[in-house]
């Protein structure tokens, strides 16, 4: 059985989602996160693209172990050195350059020829090579390169120090058979092939990045790049918890498998569906919230009889579990941090003391805590950022014959700032109340409320995508009030947006 190693870009190629970006501590909770579910390589960042994605490189490079931790370069000497400055500290790291090699890239976008696109490769990857040993090289848009001059620059950049060359089909235009039938190609014509790793980088512009990463593997790659929840740009990078389980479940036909740890799968997707606001599609494989459903009768007979007639996932081995009923409000602070610990939480005595206050507020309004309401108590402990505004009193009143009037308090800095205001509906006047007193300008991207667990006093979840010139960034708050749970979220967002100006 070999090992198909599985390089994590949601980090990097993730963050390219509209509305995804994240903060430096909210990409090292991720992070942590991959390290725990056992990914081969985290690619953080793209170290030049600004300096909050350099910080974050230096950051889970200095504090996240056991994993190789990359930084994408362009083939250009800058990018090479600021790569190498942010994952310098890192145990184990890797530079990834890359360059486009189709023609349409060429022609159109670099207006330079092969041979000039082919000396630049190969300098970039010696120059990568001069800081480390493990460096890899993408020729992008390959998908649409000329099969041909793709070997040769492969060929080209393993003479010259690659350890690992990536096949990106870029822009998401190839179909399994043509892919394989590409990666094999490359094996038999590639001279020097045995030295390198293949892996590749499959998007989802035509729904078949997962079948393409599988076809690859098939054809002898040994390296998928993938994305927690398929996130990326576009349509998406290929999803990892797709392809780790078609791997494992099909062993049989693969031969291979990966050093994932699968029960950690649905809290890795959870916590990334939290932190990038971006939810996951009810009928998504694997993560989503009908993958694991029965409806049909004829199904459920079957299931009650025995799990393998309609069954072909064990739900434990996501790490899907039954609901459970744990806390309530009698229970202390020991077993508040007991429950966490064995859901894999471990919080230094800060981030304790404050969730445990949030978790006292919601067990006196509500009578039994679940397992998914101690996470999303816990995760805005990992989406705090400085609060530029801080919620401090709301009132709404809201009805069928009167007009929906919010009034808010909210601090700004050391000024309390009151305003009352109206709206279309309650959550209308909430938003226009915050933007007039933080005299803000963002467009609100996307709203979106849902409760945690089921019965009237189950938590709210809501989040919130804001857009402010170029920046786009997503907010949580969660109450069991879900308009208390908006205005949280809101001002969470906002207070996302002011940190990224300072
Ligand atoms: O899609 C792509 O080609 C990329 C490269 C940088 C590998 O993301
Ligand atoms: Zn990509």
């Amino acid at each position: 059985m070999r090992t198909v190693k599985i390089f994590d870009t949601t980090l990097r190629d993730g963050e390219q989602s509209p509305g995804a970006a994240m903060n430096i501590g909210e990409k090292l909770q991720i992070a942590k996160q991959l390290a725990r579910l056992g990914v081969d390589i985290i690619e953080a960042g793209f170290a030049i693209s600004s300096p909050g994605d350099f910080e974050a490189i230096k950051t889970i490079s200095g504090e996240v172990e056991g994993t190789v931790i990359c930084s994408l370069a362009r083939a250009k000497e800058a990018d090479i050195k600021r790569s190498w400055e942010a994952i310098k500290d890192a145990p184990k790291k890797r530079i990834h350059t890359f360059h486009s090699t189709s023609e349409i890239h060429l022609k159109y976008q670099f207006r330079i020829d092969q041979a000039e696109a082919l000396r630049r490769s190969v300098e970039m990857v010696k120059l990568a090579k001069s800081f480390l040993e493990d460096v890899e090289f993408s020729p992008m848009d390959a998908t649409r390169t000329e099969i041909g001059y793709l070997c040769e620059v492969i060929e080209a950049v393993i003479d010259a120090g690659a350890t690992t060359v990536n096949i990106p089909d870029t822009v998401g235009y190839s179909i399994p058979t043509e892919f394989g039938a590409m990666i094999k190609t490359i094996r038999e014509k590639v001279k020097n092939i045995d030295k390198a790793v293949i892996a590749v980088h499959c998007h989802n512009d035509l729904g078949l990045s997962t079948s393409n990463s599988l076809s690859a593997v098939l054809n002898g790659a040994g390296q998928i790049e993938c994305t927690v929840n398929g996130i990326g740009e576009r349509a998406g990078n290929c999803s990892m918890e797709e392809v780790v389980m078609a791997l494992r479940t099909r062993s049989d036909l693969f031969n291979a498998d990966t050093n994932i740890i699968t029960e950690e799968i649905m809290r890795s997707s959870k916590l990334v569906t939290k932190i990038t606001g971006m939810s996951v599609q009810p009928n998504k494989a694997i993560v989503g919230a009908n993958a694991f459903s029965h409806e049909s009768g004829i199904h459920q007979d079957g299931l009650l009889k025995d799990k393998s007639t309609y069954e072909i996932i064990r739900p434990e081995s996501i790490g899907l579990h039954k609901t459970k009923f744990v806390l309530g409000k009698l229970s202390g602070r020991h077993a508040f941090k007991t429950r966490l610990v064995e859901l894999g939480y471990e919080l230094s005595d800060e981030e304790l003391n404050s969730a445990f206050d949030r978790f006292k507020k919601v067990a006196d309004q509500k009578k039994e805590i679940f397992d998914q309401d101690l996470e999303a108590l816990v995760s805005e402990e990992f989406t705090t950022v400085p609060e530029t505004y801080s919620l401090v009193d709301l009132s709404i009143s809201s009805g069928f014959n009167s007009e929906p009037t919010a009034v808010l308090k909210i601090r700004v800095g050391e000024e309390l700032i009151e305003k009352t205001e109206h709206g279309d509906g309650p959550i209308d006047a909430i938003f226009r109340a915050i933007t007039s007193i933080t005299e803000t300008k963002s467009k609100l991207l996307k709203y979106e409320v849902k409760a945690i667990t089921g019965g009237t006093d189950a938590l709210g979840e809501v989040v919130c995508s804001l857009e402010e010139g170029d920046r786009a960034v997503s907010g949580h708050g969660a109450d069991t009030d879900i308009i208390i749970a908006s205005a949280k979220a809101y001002i969470n967002a906002l207070n996302k947006l002011a940190a990224r100006k300072r």
